[in-house]
């Protein structure tokens, strides 16, 4: 039987070499984080352009304090990973004279891919750019792997719960058929394809994981997790479409990286490809998510509005099988890491306030 205790996972990654590809991200900092906690050597290749420091001073729609809060976040980034010994190159992976240089720099042993617009949203508004970040990337990751697999282990890509598209049932699990909708979807389910190809024809050993509404730590994506905070230290009131009936498997980061950690660390070898869920694995609903709030800023108000009726339908993915196979066991639901992300959030508002005001 494995031995899922992290110690053991620690053990199987002695000596490995990650190269995180879109690791100056919300994620890939996180992981980048917890890697070097576990003793691994990383290295982060990003061109700092999607949720970036300079988006961030150029977006006229956000108030200054806000631009002062998501400064910190991404500022603090940098600093930690600089402090906790991860290696950084600011380049492009869409071109592959960059990323080839990296790859022959830093030798790595497993390659993660998490270049993308990393919003269905934002993505939708621009196609092109959404396809090339997310498969032009791809292309030079999966080239540069299948030439120096013997040395390159493994590859992961970080998917998305949205594959799934909407959810006929309560729960999806990695046998359910995708049925993407919309250009981001799509370019994750293709791109999932693509990684499996490469594990078929070329013997690239691969691990495609499915993670889902994330929230935490450093995220500026503005995702409703994040929104509901911010409105709720604003005065503005939270608003819950049809009640706030809809659901989602909300997913604290500290349970995706210890789950993305253990995929690392217990990959079997031998070209082996596997595709995991990692969410907390019960969905919940936004009124719920609101409750959190409430509890941590009880003056917020919360307002019904009417459904729209092209939100998709959600649910829970079940994570049986990163259970049986990684011994993933989240530890964080809303009422435990949400709170703490919003009691979190309201130290980090006030210290931005403070900072403004001296200035
Ligand atoms: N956050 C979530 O809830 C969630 C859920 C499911 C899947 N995902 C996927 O996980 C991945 C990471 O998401 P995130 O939340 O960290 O997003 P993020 O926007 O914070 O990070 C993405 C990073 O990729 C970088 N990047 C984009 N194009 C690049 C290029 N050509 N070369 C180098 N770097 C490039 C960006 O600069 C950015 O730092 C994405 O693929 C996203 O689609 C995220």
């Amino acid at each position: 039987m494995t031995d899922h205790s992290f110690g053991a996972v620690k053990q199987a990654l002695a000596g490995a070499r990650v190269l995180l590809v879109g690791g100056a991200g919300f994620i890939g900092h996180n992981l980048a984080l917890g890697l070097r906690k576990a003793g691994v050597d990383v290295m982060v290749v990003d061109n700092l352009m999607i949720n970036s420091l300079v988006d961030n001073v150029y977006d006229g729609k956000r108030q200054v304090l806000q631009r002062q809060i998501y400064l910190n976040f991404l500022l603090g980034r940098f600093e930690l990973m600089r402090d906790a010994g991860v290696e950084l190159r600011n380049a492009d992976a869409r071109l592959l004279a960059d990323l080839t240089r990296t790859f022959d720099e830093f030798e790595p042993t497993k390659v993660v891919h998490l270049s993308a617009i990393s919003s269905a949203v934002d993505a939708r508004a621009n196609p092109g750019l959404c396809f090339d970040l997310q498969l032009i990337t791809l292309r030079n990751v999966l080239e540069l792997c299948r030439v120096a697999h013997d040395r390159i282990n493994q590859v992961m890509l970080m998917s998305s719960s949205t594959v799934y598209g909407d959810f006929e049932g309560d729960s999806v699990d990695e046998n359910t058929r995708p049925r993407p909708r919309g250009i981001y979807a799509n370019a994750k389910y293709m791109a999932e394809r693509l990684v499996r190809t490469y594990n078929h024809q070329h013997g690239v050993g691969t691990c495609i994981v499915r993670p889902s509404a994330l929230y935490g730590e450093r995220c500026i994506s503005r995702r409703v997790s994040q929104v509901f905070i911010e409105n709720a230290l604003t005065g503005k009131p939270l608003l819950l479409e049809g009640g706030g009936d809809g659901k989602l498997d909300f997913t604290y980061i500290e349970d995706l990286v210890d789950g993305l950690i253990r995929a690392l660390g217990l990959y079997r070898g031998g070209g082996a490809s596997n595709t995991f869920n990692l969410t907390f694995g019960n969905a919940r609903t936004i009124a719920d998510l609101a409750a959190v709030v409430k509890s941590v800023v009880p003056e917020v108000v919360l307002e019904d509005r009417p459904r729209a009726e092209d939100k998709p339908i959600r649910g829970t993915l079940s994570v049986a099988r990163a259970e049986a196979d990684l011994g993933f066991k989240a530890q964080w639901p809303l009422e435990t890491g949400y709170r703490r992300y919003c009691e979190w959030y309201v130290d980090e508002w006030r210290r931005a306030e403070k900072q403004l005001s001296a200035a």
